[in-house]
């Protein structure tokens, strides 16, 4: 895909389409410096009869309007002028790119996102839209040998008033590198996990490195080993594939600014271990690494804006695998920390390898700590697939986080850390269990981390609802990029 601002008037736009938005009041979303009357009283008139309802998402083609020399003409339905949110104006703008997939077009003019839309400005818009329309057109079809159809591409032309111009680009600059990072996640979610092992995710992390000038350090087994990761260690040993501990260093602020410490959950394939899960959509659990993809998507957009900010980002990645070598319920693990954890269940095998990460970060002197996780199914039953649960020691990084979730549409919720749950992970033979019973599952989950993030202020993202979609649509999302690359932008000014 390909997107360009331009700011002149509607008689001087070529493009093989011109798509305009229509209110449930059949009023057209124009803008009198861009728009001539010739076209909006030919949309009003064509309106009146009846087969366009404005309803959010519906569409009409027409052909040959007057006032333009485009010959292609998408009314796109916009629903009820005062009840456009962001969310509805996803919905038009995915109604949008469906219709364009079916004509015949490859050059598109977009009048959408001169809309008004509640609490938001052109350049939200501007942004939301390349997003959307790059979230929409994302396939996944390198691994398919036969019905490889080539994805259709489209040269967008997004209309602005001049006096908005140059926010416009900036929107442009910011949305290519948000897009570039998500599809970077996306993909490496989608991969299947007999590609995308822990060395994969090592290797794909020094590329990045490579690409956009930043330290990565990729560690071995008797690195990990070194650094008395019993704990991390304890997950992997079911497993033929090494782990591996990836260290990126984005270093472009200033030399004494704490940096940021992003940690992702990088299980490239989550079987359960000994405690195996059963068969049923257990496919799935390759994408048990989302959290670690949703670092290194962050790092590439971070890395092409190159943000003037430090930016740590630890990535723990192994599989969790039943094998005779494999941990077993009831063996007990010397974490990093030096606390000790009896495994009562090898499926919690996340908050394992997190822990010791938890633990490595504090040697950065971390501003912040953020671990994003595939963390429970608990917290698909408390929050379903729409907010990621959110938890934190900190209230101010909390709020920050949730803003940031609401700006980006990459929404958060947070949930409770309170010291009630704690009890329910003691041990009768080590300082804590790995699981805390049904009850509360995403939160004694949580409470579990809490133990190893004393030292420094944490958040936790549970993303185990919002990182993919199952079913039809199955694929990964690539959230909560949008969430944490707004959450870092938010840093600068
Ligand atoms: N990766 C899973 C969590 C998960 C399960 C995410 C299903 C999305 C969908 C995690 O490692 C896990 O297995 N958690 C267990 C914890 C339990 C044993 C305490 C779970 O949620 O069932
Ligand atoms: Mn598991
Ligand atoms: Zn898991």
């Amino acid at each position: 895909m390909k997107f360009s601002i331009k700011t002149d008037p509607l008689e001087k736009q070529r493009s093989d389409v011109l798509v305009v938005g229509v209110y449930e009041s059949l009023k057209v979303v124009s803008d009198k410096t861009l728009f001539n009357t010739l076209i909006i009283n030919y949309i009003s008139s064509i309106l009146k009869r009846g087969d366009m309802t404005g309803k959010i998402g519906s569409s009409l083609i027409l052909y040959d309007a007057p006032g333009t020399k485009i010959p292609k003409l998408l009314l796109i339905g916009l629903g009820k002028e005062k009840e456009l949110d962001g969310k509805k104006y996803h919905t038009a703008i995915r109604a949008m790119v469906q219709t364009l997939k079916k004509m015949d077009v490859k050059t598109v003019t977009s009048y959408l996102q001169i809309a008004s839309i509640k609490g938001n400005h052109i350049e939200w818009n501007v942004e939301h839209f390349i997003n959307e329309v790059m979230d929409a057109t994302y396939e996944f079809n390198e691994l398919k040998t036969i019905n490889k159809k080539a994805k259709k591409v489209f040269e967008f032309f997004v209309i602005v008033d001049k006096k908005n111009h140059k926010m416009a680009e900036l929107s442009l600059q910011k949305a290519s590198a948000l897009s570039k990072g998500i599809e970077f996640t996306k993909t490496l979610g989608n991969l299947p996990p007999n590609i995308c092992t822990p060395t994969y995710l090592g290797k794909k992390a020094q590329e990045l490195g490579k690409e956009h000038g930043i330290k990565v350090d990729v560690l071995d087994q008797k690195q990990i080993e070194k650094l008395k990761m019993g704990s991390f260690l304890g997950v992997a040993k079911g497993s033929r594939q090494p782990p591996k501990f990836i260290v990126l260093h984005h270093n472009k602020g200033k030399k004494n600014q704490k940096p940021i410490v992003l940690v992702g959950k990088g299980i490239t394939f989550d079987a359960g271990g000994i405690s195996i899960k059963p068969a049923g959509d257990m496919d799935e659990m390759k994408y048990d690494m989302c959290g670690a993809a949703s670092v290194l998507g962050t790092f590439k957009t971070v890395g092409l804006l190159n943000l003037p900010i430090n930016v740590i980002g630890i990535i723990p990645t192994c599989e969790n695998l039943p094998d005779g070598l494999a941990l077993k319920p009831g063996d007990i693990l010397t974490s990093m920390s030096g606390q000790t954890i009896e495994v009562l269940n090898t499926d919690a095998e996340g908050r394992l390898i997190l822990c010791d990460a938890l633990t490595y970060a504090e040697k950065f002197d971390p501003a912040v700590v953020i671990d994003i996780a595939t963390l429970t199914g608990a917290c698909v039953i408390a929050l379903g697939h729409h907010a990621s649960g959110l938890y934190s020691n900190d209230d101010q990084l909390a709020k920050d986080l949730e803003s940031a979730g609401q700006i980006s549409m990459d929404r958060a919720w947070r949930m409770p850390l309170w010291e009630d749950y704690q009890s329910q992970l003691d041990s009768n033979f080590a300082d804590m269990a790995n699981i805390g019973g049904r009850a509360g599952g995403s939160i004694t989950a949580a409470c579990f981390l809490s133990r190893f993030a004393k030292k420094y202020k944490w958040a936790h993202l549970d993303i185990a609802g919002t990182a993919w979609k199952s079913g039809k649509a199955k694929g990964a999302t690539g959230r909560p990029v949008g969430l944490l690359t707004q959450f870092i932008l938010n840093k600068l000014h």
